[in-house]
C-alpha cells in the first residue's frame, strides 16, 4: 500500500471537485482530487449551460475566466411562452444589471481540466472503491485502489464532491442524515443539434401538450428540450417525432423561424428535488450533487454546486491562512439555507410550466394566472429575476 498526503481530499472529479481544488491551490492549500472515471468519460457528460453571475466570478477567480469570458455569452433575459404569447424577463432591468452566461458545463469542466494541468495539479482518474475513513477523528483518511493495488490518502479533510451517486454520502450514519425528496412525474427529452438557436434567448415554454425548453450551447449548437412520460425512451423519438412535438409547444412565430437537423445527442434526464442535511460530518464536507439535487428548470445544478465551493473556499481560507475555523463550522448551516432557496426557486418554475398527469382545470387555470400575475407585476418579474441570476452567496 502506498501512502500520500494532502491537506484536502476531494473526491469526485466533476465541476465542484476540480473547482475547490484549483481554487484552493491558488492559495497554497493542497488537495488531491480522486475520480472513479476517466476524463474523457467526465468531459462526454452534456449538462446544463446557464451560469449564475456569482459562478463567472469564481470561475474568474480561479484563474479560469479567459476562454468562459471570450466565448460565453452574456444573456440579459429570457423568454416565457404561454397562453400563445411569448413574454420576456427583463434580468438585467429586474435584478439590477446582473445577467447570466450561457457556457456549457462540459466547458467548465474542460478549463478546469487544462487549469489544474497547467498548475500540476493532482487529479487520479479511475481510482476504484474510493473509502473515506475516520471521519470523526483529527486524521481521516481516504483509500482507493488503482492499476491493481491499494492507496491511501492522509489528510485534514475530506471533501465529497461525487455527485448524487457517489460514496461520501453514504458514509454519513444513517441516525445522523436527514434526506429529502421529491421525484416529479415526468422526464425531459434533451437533443443537442448542429443548427442555429431559434431564439437569441432561451425560451421557456408552458403548453396543454407539456413544457418544452429552446436553449443552447453557442450559435451553431442548440440544445432543446420536451417533456416527456417517464415510460419513455430515447430511442421510442425520431429526430422529426422530436422536432414536431417541440413546434406544436411553441408559438407559431417562433415554431416557423425553428431549424431543424440531425441531433447529435438525445437523451432522458428524470426531474428530482432532493437535499440531505446536515452537509458536514465530522471532518467530512458534502458539496454540489453529492448532497443536492434540483430539477433543471431554471438551471440551478451546477450554480448550486459553485456556492457550496465558495463557502468550502472561505472556510478552508480561514482555517489554513488565519487559523479560523468558524467559516468550516458554519458551512453546513450556511451552504443549505442557500440550497433551499435554490431548491424553492426549481421547484416553482417546474410546477409553473409543467403539465402535471393528475392536473385537474383548476390546476391548469392557477398555473396560466400565476404566469399572468407574473407578467403584470413588477415584484414578482424582480423575485423571478433575483432568483434566476443567483442570490447572493
Ligand atoms: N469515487 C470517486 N469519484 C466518484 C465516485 C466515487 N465513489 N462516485 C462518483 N464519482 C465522480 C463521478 O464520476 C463524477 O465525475 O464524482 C463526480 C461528480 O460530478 P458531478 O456528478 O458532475 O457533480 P458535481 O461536481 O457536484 O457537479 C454539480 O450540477 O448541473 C448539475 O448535475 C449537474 O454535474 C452537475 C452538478
Ligand atoms: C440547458 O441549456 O441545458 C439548460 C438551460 C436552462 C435550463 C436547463 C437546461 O433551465
Amino acid at each position: 500500500m502506498t501512502v500520500q498526503k494532502t491537506q484536502v481530499a476531494i473526491i469526485g472529479g466533476g465541476p465542484s471537485g476540480l473547482l475547490l481544488s484549483q481554487l484552493l491551490h491558488r492559495k497554497g492549500i493542497d488537495s488531491i482530487v480522486l475520480e472513479r472515471q476517466s476524463r474523457g468519460y467526465v468531459l462526454g457528460r452534456i449538462r446544463a449551460g446557464v451560469l449564475e453571475h456569482g459562478f463567472v466570478n469564481l470561475m474568474r477567480e480561479a484563474g479560469c475566466g479567459e476562454r468562459m469570458d471570450a466565448e460565453g455569452e452574456v444573456h440579459e433575459g429570457f423568454y416565457i411562452a404561454h397562453q400563445g404569447r411569448n413574454d420576456r424577463i427583463d434580468l438585467e432591468k429586474y435584478a439590477d444589471g446582473a445577467t447570466v452566461m450561457v457556457y456549457g458545463q462540459t466547458e467548465v469542466t474542460r478549463d478546469l481540466y487544462a487549469a489544474r494541468d497547467a498548475m500540476d495539479g493532482v487529479v487520479i482518474h479511475e481510482a476504484a472503491n474510493v473509502q473515506p475513513h475516520d471521519l470523526k477523528s483529527d486524521s481521516p483518511y481516504v483509500t482507493y485502489e488503482k492499476d491493481g493495488s491499494e492507496h491511501r490518502i492522509d489528510c485534514d479533510f475530506i471533501v465529497g464532491a461525487d455527485g448524487f451517486h457517489g460514496v461520501s454520502r453514504k458514509s454519513i450514519p444513517g441516525d445522523v442524515l436527514k434526506e429529502y425528496e421529491k421525484v416529479y412525474p415526468f422526464g425531459w427529452l434533451g437533443i443537442l443539434s448542429e443548427t442555429k438557436p431559434v431564439s437569441p434567448e432561451l425560451i421557456y415554454a408552458r403548453h396543454e401538450r407539456g413544457f418544452a425548453l429552446c436553449s443552447m450551447r453557442s450559435q451553431v449548437l442548440s440544445r432543446y428540450y420536451i417533456q416527456v412520460p417517464l415510460t419513455d425512451k430515447p430511442e421510442d423519438w425520431s429526430d422529426d417525432a422530436f422536432w414536431a412535438e417541440l413546434k406544436s409547444r411553441l408559438p407559431e412565430d417562433v415554431a416557423a423561424g425553428l431549424e431543424t437537423g440531425p441531433s447529435i445527442e438525445k437523451s432522458i434526464a428524470p426531474l428530482r428535488s432532493f437535499v440531505a442535511e446536515p452537509m458536514r460530518y465530522g471532518n467530512l464536507f458534502l458539496a454540489g450533487d453529492a448532497a443536492h439535487i434540483v430539477p433543471p428548470t431554471g438551471a440551478k445544478g451546477l450554480n448550486s454546486a459553485a456556492s457550496d465551493i465558495y463557502y468550502l473556499y472561505h472556510g478552508f481560507m480561514d482555517h489554513y491562512l488565519n487559523g479560523d475555523s468558524a467559516g468550516l463550522d458554519g458551512y453546513s448551516e450556511k451552504a443549505l439555507a442557500r440550497v433551499w432557496k435554490a431548491e424553492r426557486f426549481s421547484w416553482w418554475m417546474t410546477n409553473l410550466l409543467h403539465l402535471f398527469p393528475d392536473a385537474q382545470e383548476v390546476d391548469q387555470r392557477l398555473q396560466c394566472t400565476d404566469l399572468d400575475y407574473l407578467f403584470s407585476s413588477d415584484a414578482a418579474q424582480a423575485s423571478l429575476a433575483e432568483n434566476y441570476v443567483g442570490l447572493p452567496y
